[in-house]
């Protein structure tokens, strides 16, 4: 019994006489070591470095110690990280031998280096999504001011030129803004039915305009339908798709994207991955995948892919894969990859499979010189957001009052009729946007309200009001107003 227990261990177990000669090894040790017994361990076939160490090990045990180390060793072709633990093996007061079992603790290794890795994640992305909610609420000034000022100059003079540089690069910092949300899992989700093949092959169509002479390959099945946030969803596609064609470069390559009900088996292979992806019971999962014929990565490179700012590029910014991770969390999916250095990779993103299928959407009417009239009501705790989002409610016709948070708006509206449109925050210290708004509708049912967010996620989208990503220009602002009075 106590020789079978030993021989089923799944850890290398062996024992030396006192000249050092093995006596007995287990199965394990003799299928990562081949035939010990009968051998000193100088002529075990292993460097003379290593082979010096452990007879140090040995002469320690002999006289008495048991000795601990943790070692690497390359078994299989694979790096195994074992705690060695050698101890002498008693006769009453005689020591005639040594006792050896290496515990192998790489599987243990991995995983705290997962949850390091996590926890790591969590805490930059704490920090990422504020620093970018705080620089999307200036951004929104930035291009409120400028596109409402563009509207009192001359078209193609020089000013309105002015404006229009000042307007692209604020939507640059937008898209960063955005990009950095989006890896916190605070980006703006505005969940629709979407199918995953027209998606696709619009976005495709776009990226492939702007890269030159590498081919893209498009496999996408038909009729898989998904609930997500469009715009997040092409953002995640196009980095994707991006990376791959970088990954290529000059070379000659071809990048596949393919778009596929996902198998068991796919399922399974995201599950085991390291974006923390757990698959629901019984819900059924699409598979998009890129794959490219370019570099691949070094191991030390895939590690670190889905940190924010990590880059190997001269130009990059290193954003890509952060979001691209928290726009498949913030839809409940996974993602796994696959790389063989020289040879390729390949990014396969799971997401949860609509049973809803996709209406066709009302086409949508021209806005630009659209105006209304009456009060309305701008709430917002940064001052300065709120004056700007007063002044474009005003250029479009309004009669605005600001006020700086929810209790605010409810006295505010105690004393005064009900305004024509409620222009909210989401986010407000004190009562925050949602609570405001049940207080708002359970006073005045009929209230039209346009939430203006730039952090807002799916736990809070059941809210019966327009929601208007942050920073929004006069016309974007213009359509979510049109749409909330109609
Ligand atoms: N398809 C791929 N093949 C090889 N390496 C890749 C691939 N996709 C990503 N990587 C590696 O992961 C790193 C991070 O990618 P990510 O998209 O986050 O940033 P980036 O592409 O460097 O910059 P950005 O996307 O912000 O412009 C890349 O710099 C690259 O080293
Ligand atoms: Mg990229």
């Amino acid at each position: 019994m106590h020789d079978a227990a030993i021989e089923s261990l799944p850890f290398d177990v062996w024992a030396r006489d006192r000249n050092g000669v093995c006596v007995s090894q287990n199965s394990a040790c003799y299928e990562h070591w081949g035939k010990l017994v009968g051998l000193r361990a100088e002529e075990v076939n292993a460097p003379p470095e290593v082979i010096a160490v452990w007879l140090g090990h040995a002469a320690r045990a002999l006289a008495g110690e048991t000795v601990r180390s943790d070692v690497d060793y390359v078994i299989g072709g694979e790096v195994r990280h074992v705690h060695k633990i050698l101890a002498p093996i008693r006769e009453g007061d005689e020591i005639i031998g040594t006792l050896g079992v290496n515990l192998d603790l790489t599987e243990l290794r991995r995983l705290e280096r997962k949850l390091r890795e996590a926890q790591r994640l969590e805490t930059i992305g704490l920090l990422a999504g504020g620093v970018a909610h705080d620089i999307n609420n200036i951004v929104m000034i930035i291009l409120g001011m400028a596109s409402m000022a563009r509207r009192r100059v001359p078209a193609g003079s020089s000013l309105d030129s002015d404006l229009s540089t000042i307007e692209t690069a604020s939507r640059r910092a937008a898209a960063i803004c955005n990009q950095l949300l989006a890896f916190a899992g605070k980006g703006h989700l505005d969940v629709e039915l979407l199918e995953l093949d027209a998606v696709v092959a619009e976005t495709v169509r776009l990226v492939a305009a702007s890269l030159s002479g590498i081919a893209i390959e498009l496999d996408v099945a038909r009729e898989l339908a998904i609930e997500a946030d469009a715009t997040q969803l092409r953002q995640l596609i196009m980095n994707l798709v991006l990376n791959a064609a970088e990954a290529i470069g000059e070379r000659h390559g071809t990048v596949t994207v393919r778009v596929v009900a996902a198998s068991a088996e796919m399922v399974a292979a995201a599950a085991v991955d390291d974006v923390g992806f757990a698959p629901a019971p019984g819900i059924d999962y699409v598979a998009l995948e890129v794959r490219d014929t370019g570099g691949g990565m070094t191991p030390e490179t895939r590690l670190r892919i889905f940190e924010p700012f990590f880059t190997t590029k001269a130009r990059g910014r290193g954003l890509g894969l952060a979001a691209a991770l928290g726009t498949v969390r913030a839809h409940g999916g996974g993602l796994h990859v696959e790389t063989r250095l020289g040879e390729g990779s390949s990014f396969r993103v799971l997401l949860p499979r609509a049973t809803r299928r996709v209406a066709t959407p009302a086409p949508a009417e021209p806005h630009a010189s659209w105006r209304g009239s009456g009060h309305a009501l701008v709430v917002d705790d940064d001052a300065e957001v709120a004056a700007a989002a007063a002044r474009m409610l005003g250029e479009l016709g309004f009669e605005p009052r600001v006020c700086r948070g929810g209790a605010e708006a409810l006295a505010a509206l105690d004393d005064a009729a009900a305004p024509a449109v409620v222009l909210m925050d989401l986010m407000m210290p004190g009562l925050d946007g949602s609570t405001t708004l049940r207080r708002l509708h359970a006073r005045h049912p009929g209230l039209r309200v346009v939430l203006m967010s730039g952090f807002h996620d799916l736990a809070e989208s059941p809210l019966d009001a327009q929601v208007l990503a942050k920073p929004f220009t006069l016309d974007e602002l213009a359509h979510a107003v049109r749409s909330a009075l109609s």
